[in-house]
């Protein structure tokens, strides 16, 4: 049979592999005979990868350890990892959907991928009207190094102001530096791509479900389909994305949300996308402390077990699995396979 996709031998890059989209990319691309470099902050191991390597992306240090581990030559790269913001701060969340992923491209993308290569970054529906509204992230599209984005961002927003606002902010960023990586790669044969997402069954339902106000809430923005999406129906289009059957693609933000964004269209749905992030409203403090305790259910304190067990985890060692030539190395859901929070 024809390999149309072209993954077979191929070095890939995932970034959030333990969790949703980005392990079941991973699981996908193992399929389809990839070499895979899965990287995430969870500990866990991940049988048929190449490397299973533990980064922080909020951490350039962390980030630069880890891409020592990965070959100098790279294929593809997946950036799925992201963060909803309901549970970490501003600058957090902001660092690790955009910030992260610029840095990651800027200094070792550019440099380690041929002609041929691919780039898709996770960004979302949530990130739409990124063209429209491009003056409020300015500052990060002029900003090219580490330190020069987290300048940006400590000069946009407090610190302790909520992640949640930095979302939307940092998906239409990174739409913007897609299309325009798309067009300063496209001489060297590199296509650039995003993967725009509706709302999916991954680890951050819950945090979504209660940004939204609820499940019902949640189910209402799922277009046609009336369900949430599963990881697959969202590594499916990503890894078409950045394969041989996508040559001709780039720059392109794919909307993948059940018709959702159709019906915007079709003016037989509300616009919810088509504002600004208008933080200087969201920084009063009353609004602040408004959607603080909408979050309230997400935060709240763990109780002392519950704690004694999450440390006692984080000592144990990581484990980085060696890719075995078995029957037992399918990328199918094992019993080791379940991550490991930090
Ligand atoms: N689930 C949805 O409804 C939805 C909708 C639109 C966009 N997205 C985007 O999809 C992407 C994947 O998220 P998901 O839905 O699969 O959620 P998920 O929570 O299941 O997966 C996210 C992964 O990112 C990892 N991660 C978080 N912080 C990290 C850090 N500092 N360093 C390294 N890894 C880190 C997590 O450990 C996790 O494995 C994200 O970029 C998200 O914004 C999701």
């Amino acid at each position: 049979m024809n390999d149309y996709f072209g993954y077979k031998n191929k070095i890939c890059v995932v970034t959030g592999a333990a969790s949703g989209i980005g392990k079941a990319t991973t699981e996908l691309l193992l399929e389809l005979g990839a070499k895979v470099y899965a990287m995430d902050i969870t500990k866990m191991a991940m049988t048929g990868v190449e490397k299973y390597i533990v980064v922080d992306l909020s951490d350039k240090e962390s980030i630069d350890k880890a891409m020592e581990e990965v070959p100098t030559h790279i294929d593809s790269f997946f950036g799925v990892a992201g963060l909803s913001g309901a549970k970490t701060n501003y600058y957090k969340t902001f660092t690790v959907n955009y910030i992260a992923n610029k840095y990651i491209t800027e200094k070792y993308l550019k440099e380690r991928m041929s002609y041929g290569g691919t780039i898709s970054y996770v960004t979302s529906t949530g990130g739409l009207y990124w063209e429209k509204y491009a003056h409020e992230y300015e500052a990060f599209t002029n900003a090219k190094t580490w330190e020069d984005m987290i300048t940006a961002l400590h000069k946009q927003a407090k610190e302790d102001t909520l992640g949640m606002m930095a979302y939307p902010l940092s998906k239409r960023a990174l739409n913007y530096y897609m299309s325009q990586l798309a067009i300063e790669l496209g001489p060297k044969k590199i296509r650039v791509n995003a993967l725009l997402p509706g709302s999916t069954d991954t680890g951050m339902k819950e945090e979504f479900e209660v940004e939204a106000g609820g499940h019902d809430a949640l189910i209402a923005e799922t277009g046609t389909a009336n369900r949430l999406a599963t990881p697959r129906e969202m590594a499916y289009p990503l890894v078409f994305l950045n394969s041989d059957m996508a040559s001709f693609i780039t720059g392109l933000p794919l909307i993948v949300d059940a018709g959702t964004n159709a019906m915007v269209n079709l003016k037989m749905k509300k616009d919810r996308m088509n504002m600004p992030v208008g933080l200087k409203i969201f920084n009063l403090p009353f609004i602040q402390k408004q959607l603080a305790k909408q979050l309230e259910p997400l935060n709240k304190p763990k109780d002392k077990q519950e704690e004694k067990q999450e440390s006692e985890k984080i000592e144990s060692p990581i484990e980085t699995p060696k890719k075995e030539e078995t029957k037992e190395n399918t990328p199918k859901e094992k019993e080791e396979d379940k991550p490991e929070l930090l």
